[in-house]
């Protein structure tokens, strides 16, 4: 049997890349969405994947990555040469704030997504990028979900953030569950979720913090974290609009997925981002998310659809 930290070629081991991986294909044609990680599927190029990956992004963290993320980093003892297990990381993180790693075969629906934070779960994907396309890509990989996000979740303050974001969206099935009339469900709800897919982009994907010494800012969001360009771009580039949060206008501003983000927002601390939370399930139940401004995000029926199965 072949090893898995050895440099097995792609034809030894099928692999668990983001475009090829029979392992994840079989569990979603079985609807299997919560998955073991088989870690012995990996391949060579997988390993050298996360190497290259990670060897690159070590002196642009210590340049740009707020320092409790680079406190994460050391925490979980991440390997530099090879993918991590969850597991492993999981024996570092759970003592700490009790989040989990939980391994995924794909997407998961947007309310399952936010009630599993709720619960201190993290549903994490564990295919990785080619090899040979190191850079951004829209959809996440086991570098961005555990290298990008993870670090953070060993922090007790932003922790606490995730897990009241997570009881925002039980807030929102809630009123959801009120509203009689199945098309203004489906239209609030859809306005509800914009509102916090747009929060939880500007924050948790992209978000920036005041530098603790309060000159300039520095990185928490996982997508900035997680992509070697970006990060830089983020902080240096004089084309990136950057602001101290504004939640009327987080919830209201379209976002796309596809290039650098042109327009950031700063928190002051994770204590402050968590207040910000507070206040944005405030304003749900104020109904003051229910009419937000249309475009980006587009949300899927499945998407808007867990919401209100989960109301039933
Ligand atoms: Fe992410």
């Amino acid at each position: 049997m072949a090893t898995t930290l050895g440099h097995d070629t792609a034809e030894d081991i099928p692999g668990l890349t983001t475009t090829r991986a029979p392992f994840i294909e079989a569990a979603r044609a079985h609807g299997e969405l919560y998955i073991e990680q088989p870690y012995d599927l990996y391949n060579g190029e997988n390993h050298e994947a996360w190497r290259q990956l990670f060897a690159r992004m070590g002196d642009r963290w210590q340049r740009y990555a707020n320092p409790r993320f680079l406190q994460g980093v050391e925490t979980l003892c991440l390997d530099p040469s090879a993918v991590p297990r969850l597991e492993d990381v999981n024996k570092f993180m759970a003592p700490r704030t009790g989040f989990k790693a939980k391994a995924v075969s794909g997407y998961v629906p947007a309310y399952l997504f936010f009630d599993s934070l709720r619960k201190r779960e993290f549903p994490t994907t564990i295919t990785i990028r080619d090899a040979g396309r190191l850079d951004y890509l829209p959809e996440p990989d086991i570098f961005h979900d555990i290298a990008g996000h993870v670090p953070m979740h060993t922090d007790p303050a932003f922790a606490d953030a995730l897990v009241r974001f997570g009881e925002a969206a039980q807030t929102a099935v809630h009123i959801v569950k009120r509203i009689k009339d199945p098309d203004e469900q489906v239209r609030r709800t859809t306005s509800i979720m914009k509102a916090m897919a747009r929060f939880f982009w500007f924050t948790v994907e992209f978000g920036l913090m005041r530098a603790p010494d309060g000159k300039g800012v520095k990185a928490y969001g996982s997508g900035l974290l997680s992509s070697y360009g970006e990060l830089q771009h983020s902080i240096e580039s004089p084309m990136v609009q950057r602001y101290p949060i504004q939640l009327e206008w987080v919830i209201n501003q379209y976002f796309e997925i596809d290039h650098y983000q042109p327009l950031l927002f700063i928190v002051e601390s994770f204590e402050h981002l968590f207040e910000q939370v507070g206040v944005l399930e405030d304003w749900m139940k104020q109904g003051k998310l229910d009419n937000v401004s249309p475009g980006e995000p587009s949300l899927s029926e499945v998407d808007v659809r867990s919401f209100i199965e989960a109301s039933a």
